[in-house]
């Protein structure tokens, strides 16, 4: 779609975020990384209620990759704990809001009681239409795509084989793919996310550490990106 001037694109309707900088928002205060994830939970907070508020369908964090297990024990052994207490204790709040949560990563590869509380959020939220929150635990874009090939070999599906059944096989197929991605803490790459479904998304970057984004930095982004033309290699 071409823009004339002043013209404005519709909001993006998958949001995705790519919530850096929590190690060097504690580093910077003196205390240990841990507490910056601590502090990454309010961002967390505010930015699904402004989702919600702006009318975005999607929204997707992405909180812990394949490769964090590289960390400390120390560390990753907080982020699971901090995982536990708050995907139980919010549940009832998506539930009161209407919003659906939905998590995209190996999640077999996670602690057996999270993956229980995983399932009962799903389970319990999954007949709502509000906001969909999208949550990639333990989530790599290599390792899903691999994943998908395992299953399409597994389904005896016929090669050679068309994106559209391809796609049936991501973790969540029914998901649009993101139309911006978001990264904070001035780190400009993509970090294994989205690799499949990121191939037409636009980008925003802010050099904000994560537990400093709040509504303002998401109104800016979506902002930018209503003034983006996608052309997806036409002209
Ligand atoms: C992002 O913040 C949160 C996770 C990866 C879990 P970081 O922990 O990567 O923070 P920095 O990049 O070290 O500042
Ligand atoms: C990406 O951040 C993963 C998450 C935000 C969960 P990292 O901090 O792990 O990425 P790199 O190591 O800087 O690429
Ligand atoms: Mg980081």
């Amino acid at each position: 779609m071409n823009l004339h001037e002043g013209e404005k694109r519709p909001l993006p309707s998958h949001v995705a975020i790519i919530m850096d900088g929590n190690g060097r928002w504690a580093k910077k205060r003196g205390l240990p990384r841990i507490m910056g994830h601590h502090a990454g939970v309010g961002a967390v907070e505010r930015t699904v209620r402004a989702a919600r508020d702006a009318g975005i369908k999607t929204l997707s964090l992405y909180a812990f990759s394949s490769e964090n297990w590289k960390r400390p024990e120390r560390e990753v052994f907080g982020l699971m704990g901090l995982f536990r207490l708050i995907i139980r204790s919010k549940v009832d709040q998506l539930l009161r809001e209407g919003a659906r949560i939905r998590f995209a990563g190996k999640i077999d590869g996670l602690p057996s009681d999270v993956q229980e509380i995983i399932r009962n959020a799903e389970e319990r939220t999954a007949g709502q239409t509000g906001l969909q929150l999208v949550i990639c635990l333990n989530y790599g874009g290599r390792q899903e795509i691999l994943d998908a090939v395992d299953k399409v070999v597994e389904s005896g599906e016929t090669t050679p084989l068309d994106e559209k059944t391809f796609r049936k096989y991501l973790y969540l197929p029914d998901v649009p793919d993101p139309d911006l991605i978001i990264r904070t803490s001035g780190e400009m790459r993509l970090s294994n996310f989205w690799l499949w479904e990121g191939a037409y998304s636009e980008f925003y970057f802010t050099e904000k550490l994560w537990p400093d984004f709040g509504p303002e930095d998401l109104e800016t982004a979506l902002n930018v990106y209503q003034g983006r033309e996608r052309r997806y290699g036409s002209v």
